[in-house]
C-alpha cells in the first residue's frame, strides 16, 4: 500500500527547449515548439517553500516515498505493484579482479515484471488514469510492453503492445497474460513506433511512447534520488546506463538536478557514461562525430534488445547529459555482452539482462583508456533481470 505523506508539488510542464509551459491538468504528450520542434516536456516543481528529507515516507518501500517530488496530484489515482526501492549492491568480488575500490550495482531486475520500466510505467499510467484515460499504447523493445500490460491491468484500462517479431517469447507471453492487445512488427522500436502512428489515427488510445509522453520520466528519475539516499545522500563517482531511449538518463541527472535544489545533496554529481550496442550507437557515433544527429540513422537487431533505438526522441538531452556531467558514450558488442553476464553471474550471482552486463565491458573499456580511475566509486544500473531473454 502507497502511504500518502506529501501532496505533490508539481506545477508545470515545460518544453525542454524554451520556458513554454503547458498545464499539469490536461493529457499532454510532447512540445510541438514553434521555437525548437518536437521536444520532449518536463515537469516542474514548485518546491522553494521547502521539503525536507526528513518528509521521505520511510515507511515507504517504493519510488512512491519521494512523494512530493511525484506529479500524481491524488493518492486514488496510483498504480503500484510495489516498483522501486531496489538492492544497492556492493561487488567485492568483481572489484577485487579488476582492483577497483568500490563497485556498486543498483540492480532494478528486483521491480515488478523484472526491469526498471516498472517505474516509467507505473507513474505514467497512474497519471493516465488521473486524466481519464482508458486505453494505453506503446512501441516497444520488450520490457516496457510487460510493464505497460501490467500497470494497465492493475488499472483496469486496455494496453495495446506494438513489439519487434524477433522479441524473445517470454516477452510477448506476459502481455498476453495480462490482458493486452499484442501486435508484432518486423524491424525495430522505430518500426513499431509508425505503427503506433497509424493505430492512433483509427483508435481512440493515448501514445505512452519514451520521453513523448513526460512523466515516464518522473518515474525514472527516482532511480537517481534512491542511489543518493541509499549512499546516505553522496553520489558514485561514476554511472555506467544501458542507453536506448535515454529516459533513465536523463531522470537521474533530473534528480540530481532538484535534489541538490532542494538542499539533499551538495557536491559534484557523477559523471554519466552512456552504454550503446555495437550494432545500434546513434549516440556514439554522434560523439565521433561520425553523425550529426541519430534522426536518419538505421541500426540493426542486438541480443541487448532495449539498446536497438536507433533515432531516440530525446537525443539532445542525452547528449547534454553526457557532455554537462563530463561523461561520455562506449559501444559493445553482443558477444562481450554474453560473456559478460556469464562472468557477473558467476561472480556476484546475479543474472542480469543483456543490457545492464553491457556496463561490464564498457566499465573495462574506460578504466584501460584511464577514463575511469580505479579509485573512484563506480555504479552500475543495471536495468533487468536476464530470465525473460534466455
Ligand atoms: C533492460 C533495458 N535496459 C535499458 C533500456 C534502455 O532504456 P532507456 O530508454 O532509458 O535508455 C531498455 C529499454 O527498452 C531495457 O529494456
Amino acid at each position: 500500500m502507497v502511504v500518502k505523506e506529501r501532496k505533490s508539488l508539481v506545477s508545470f510542464l515545460q518544453c525542454s527547449g524554451c520556458d513554454k509551459t503547458y498545464s499539469v491538468h490536461e493529457l499532454q504528450t510532447f512540445a510541438d515548439c514553434d521555437q525548437c520542434g518536437t521536444r520532449p516536456l518536463i515537469a516542474r516543481y514548485e518546491f522553494h517553500d521547502g521539503y525536507s528529507k526528513e518528509e521521505i515516507n520511510l515507511q515507504e518501500r517504493s519510488m512512491w516515498r519521494y512523494q512530493g517530488m511525484l506529479p500524481v496530484l491524488e493518492e486514488e489515482n496510483i498504480v503500484s505493484l510495489g516498483e522501486g526501492w531496489t538492492p544497492m549492491l556492493l561487488s567485492t568480488r568483481l572489484a577485487a579482479k579488476y582492483d577497483m575500490d568500490k563497485l556498486l550495482i543498483k540492480d532494478e531486475s528486483a521491480n515488478p515484471t523484472g526491469s526498471f520500466k516498472a517505474r516509467g510505467l507505473s507513474m505514467a499510467v497512474s497519471k493516465a488514469k488521473e486524466l481519464g484515460v482508458e486505453t494505453c499504447i506503446v512501441p516497444t523493445a520488450g520490457n516496457a510492453g510487460g510493464a505497460l500490460s501490467a500497470y494497465c491491468a492493475k488499472a483496469g484500462m486496455k494496453a495495446i503492445v506494438v513489439m519487434p517479431s524477433h522479441t524473445p517469447e517470454a516477452f510477448k507471453k506476459e502481455c498476453r497474460y495480462f490482458g493486452a492487445e499484442l501486435i508484432e512488427v518486423e524491424g525495430l522500436i522505430s518500426d513499431c513506433a509508425k505503427k503506433v502512428a497509424e493505430i492512433k489515427l483509427k483508435t481512440p488510445c493515448f501514445d505512452i511512447s519514451t520521453m513523448k509522453e513526460p512523466y515516464r520520466l518522473e518515474g525514472k528519475k527516482t532511480m537517481g534520488y534512491e542511489i543518493a539516499e541509499q549512499l546516505n545522500w553522496n553520489l558514485p563517482d561514476v554511472i555506467l546506463y544501458p542507453t536506448g531511449g535515454g529516459t533513465g538518463l536523463i531522470g537521474m541527472w533530473k534528480a540530481f538536478h532538484e535534489m541538490k535544489e532542494l538542499g539533499w545533496i551538495t557536491g559534484s554529481f557523477p559523471r554519466m557514461i552512456a552504454v550503446q550496442s555495437a550494432n545500434c550507437n546513434p549516440i556514439v557515433q554522434i560523439l565521433e562525430g561520425k553523425l550529426d544527429t541519430a534522426k536518419n540513422y538505421k541500426g540493426s537487431a542486438t541480443f541487448a534488445n532495449g539498446l536497438a533505438v536507433p533515432t531516440p526522441f530525446a537525443e539532445k538531452m542525452i547528449l547534454n547529459v553526457l557532455h554537462e556531467s563530463g561523461g561520455t558514450a562506449v559501444s559493445i558488442s553482443d558477444g562481450e555482452i554474453k560473456s559478460a553476464m556469464k562472468e557477473i553471474a558467476s561472480l556476484e550471482g546475479l543474472l542480469i539482462c543483456p543490457e545492464g552486463a553491457a556496463l561490464l565491458p564498457a566499465m573495462r573499456t574506460l578504466l584501460d583508456r584511464g577514463e575511469i580511475a580505479r579509485s573512484e566509486t563506480v555504479l552500475m544500473l543495471n536495468t533487468g533481470s536476464a530470465y525473460k531473454y534466455l
